[in-house]
């Protein structure tokens, strides 16, 4: 695996392979790597020829500064699993390249951004739309992969690339979740034991919500009960449990194909994230 980290080494990487007419996928993370983002890598493997990685922690979509500051970072480790997943580039932009003196150009997708993550982490689309963006323009991948465990943000750049007519395929890949069913995140590691524990009563309380919906309760009685049941379970402050359209991310009152359950919540001082489908039981 090659490792970059110069922008103007990656288009000599990039250029034998185009010129043997490959196919390169792209995906881009900020790294401390799990198998969540590995399952990008393998998803990436069996849609282009070559596979590129992108390790960035982006200050922009960070809104708040600690966060940013205790990130974890684990390059070398990430390194490692990239290439043993077959990976064949890594590429690790600096924060001075990327965003140099001067640098003043914002990508924003109105609608679709506004809300939920939009409305408790202001700026952070912006921020992930113009890194997204930027790493498109430099690499020009034929396809991008990205985890539905941040489902706004694939909604939001699904968005961007239509609206920009960016010419390539973005591809969302499930939510890889450990045993007990909490969505793996690099954050999970910032949990204490305890919380580590506690996790796993947010996907156990959306899939209790969805199974309500399924039935037929009314939405708003059943998504307090669900706020209830994760406050009893140590959560707080909940930032929202919404049932949304999965491509608008509106709000919708009553149970609808295509209808998704997404929530943010603090354990402690970690924020977690999950999201999933509401669709009836097959058996
Ligand atoms: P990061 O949180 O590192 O995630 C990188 C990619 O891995 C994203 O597409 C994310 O949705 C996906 N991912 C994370 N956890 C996952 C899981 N449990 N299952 C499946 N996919 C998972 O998301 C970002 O970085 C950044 O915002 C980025 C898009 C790189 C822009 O800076």
């Amino acid at each position: 695996m090659q490792i970059i980290r110069r922008l103007s080494d990656l288009g000599p990487a990039l250029l034998p392979w185009r010129e043997a007419g490959q196919t390169i996928a792209l995906v881009p993370t900020m790294g401390a790597l799990h198998a969540g983002h590995i399952a990008l890598i393998e998803a990436a493997k069996a849609e282009a020829d070559r596979v590129v990685a992108s390790i960035f922690v982006n200050p922009l979509q960070f809104n708040d500064q600690s966060d940013l500051a205790r990130y974890p970072r684990r390059e070398e480790a990430d390194a490692t699993k990239l290439e043993e997943a077959g990976c064949d580039l890594l590429w690790l932009p600096t924060v001075e390249q990327f965003y140099p003196d001067g640098f003043a150009t914002t990508i924003s997708v109105a609608g679709v951004s506004e809300r939920w993550e939009g409305e408790h982490r202001p700026g952070h689309f912006d921020g992930v739309a113009t890194v997204v963006a930027k790493l498109f323009v430099s690499a020009m991948p034929d396809v991008a992969i990205f985890g539905e465990k941040d489902w706004q943000q694939l909604a939001v750049i699904r968005r961007m690339a239509v609206d920009l007519g960016l010419p390539l395929k973005i591809i969302g890949h499930p939510t890889v979740r450990e045993s007990d069913g909490l969505a793996m995140s690099s954050r999970n590691a910032l949990l204490s034991a305890e919380d580590r524990q506690k996790a796993v009563g947010l996907s156990r309380s959306l899939n209790d919500l969805a199974g309500a919906i399924v039935e037929g309760a009314a939405i708003a009685p059943a998504i307090d009960r669900c706020l209830d049941q994760l406050k009893a379970n140590g959560f707080g402050p909940i930032d929202y449990v919404a049932y949304v359209d999965g491509d608008s991310l509106e709000p919708i009152e009553a149970y609808r194909e295509g209808g998704r359950l997404i929530a943010a919540a603090f354990l402690g001082n970690v924020r977690l994230i999950d999201n999933i489908s509401v669709i009836p039981a097959t058996v």
